[in-house]
């Protein structure tokens, strides 16, 4: 058992579920939400803030600010809590109250934005609520995970290495994009070292982050209003779209099987047997995927018959119906 002394040095990154008994493919879900914040964005946030503390743009007396759609808030404010800083999270109405409440425990303030700005949507509106914030008072830091390369780093430094250490005969790595922090790291470790190793990258559809029209999304995490700056497409093989709707879908059948994991990772791994369906039918190769949290903040939306019926009633009653959705909507 370890014993630590500040809550980011606990952070589980050796689990892996074999979902070969849930799906029927060899696909594996490297569980990222086993730390004190909860989610992959621990990861991020430590190396941003140690580059920032590094570089010293960051300095004591600080206040961070950044806009989240949840996780990254709560990380940073965790790590603020911990160091000493103030932390201004400046979120949207996506957001888990859930979430928004953590952040507020952690001794953040949170802002939440609810009008899109006119063309970059929730996203945009919340950058420039940033940039304002930043303009009014020069005390604020903002780490701008859209822009800084620790958000990559950490995840070419942690989460690809762990990835590859366990799967030395890995051929497909499938990765959720939002900010595309951790899609870029792990695209980027595997190309300098194992280049036969396809990347896929899998985004809600409604995202406009691979070209798609904008459209509703609902659940947060994955996507994107606006085209995130840290992309390289040229590092990526492939793409796949996922509906909220499948999200859902695959969310609740891994609960089937014990499993309560968060909202973006059921859109990861729907991704992940949609690719490999596509092009590996005979299920002859060993994926990966990644699961950023957990499941217990999504209780409330996902995991709620009430809410995914009046958030999708018109998809559940169309021509596709999943028989699960049926039941839990009534
Ligand atoms: C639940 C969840 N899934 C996926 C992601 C996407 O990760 P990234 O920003 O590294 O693309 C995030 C990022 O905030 C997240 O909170």
């Amino acid at each position: 058992m370890p014993v630590i002394s500040k809550s980011h040095e606990f952070d589980v990154s050796d689990l892996f579920v074999n979902l070969q008994p849930v799906f029927r493919r060899r696909l594996f879900l490297k569980v990222e939400g086993f730390n004190f914040a909860g989610s992959i964005k621990l990861k991020a946030a430590r190396e941003i803030i140690a580059q920032a503390e590094a570089s010293g743009v960051l300095t004591p007396g600080a206040t961070l600010v950044e806009s989240s759609s949840g996780n990254m808030g709560v990380a940073l404010s965790m790590l603020a809590a911990g160091a000493g800083y103030r932390f201004v999270c400046v979120t949207d109405s996506r957001c888990n109250a859930a979430t928004r409440r953590m952040m507020e425990a952690f001794g953040a303030e949170v802002h939440v934005v609810t009008e899109p700005h006119e063309t970059e949507g929730l996203l945009g509106a919340r950058l420039r609520h940033v940039e304002a914030l930043c303009a009014a008072d020069e005390k604020m830091v903002w780490l701008n995970q859209y822009l800084s390369a620790g958000n990559w780093m950490a995840h070419h430094g942690t989460t690809a290495p762990a990835i590859a250490k366990e799967f030395p005969d890995l051929d497909v790595l499938v990765i959720g994009a939002g900010t595309t922090g951790t899609l870029m790291g792990c695209a980027r470790y595997f190309r300098e070292t194992r280049p036969h190793v396809k990347i896929v990258a899998v985004d809600s559809v409604g995202s406009v982050t691979f070209g798609g029209p904008a459209g509703r999304r609902l659940i947060p995490g994955l996507g994107a209003s606006r085209r995130p700056p840290l992309l390289d497409e040229s590092l990526i093989d492939d793409v796949v779209m996922v509906p909220e709707i499948e999200t859902i879908r695959v969310c609740r059948e891994m609960t089937r099987h014990g499993f309560l994991f968060g909202g973006s990772t059921g859109t990861a791994v729907s991704g992940a047997l949609t690719w490999l369906a596509a092009h590996h039918p005979d299920g002859d190769v060993t994926a990966v995927t990644i699961s950023p949290d957990m499941g217990e903040r999504y209780i409330d939306t996902v995991y709620r018959g009430e809410w995914v019926w009046d958030s999708f009633g018109s998809a559940l009653v169309g021509n596709e119906v999943p028989g699960d959705l049926q039941v839990v909507s009534g």
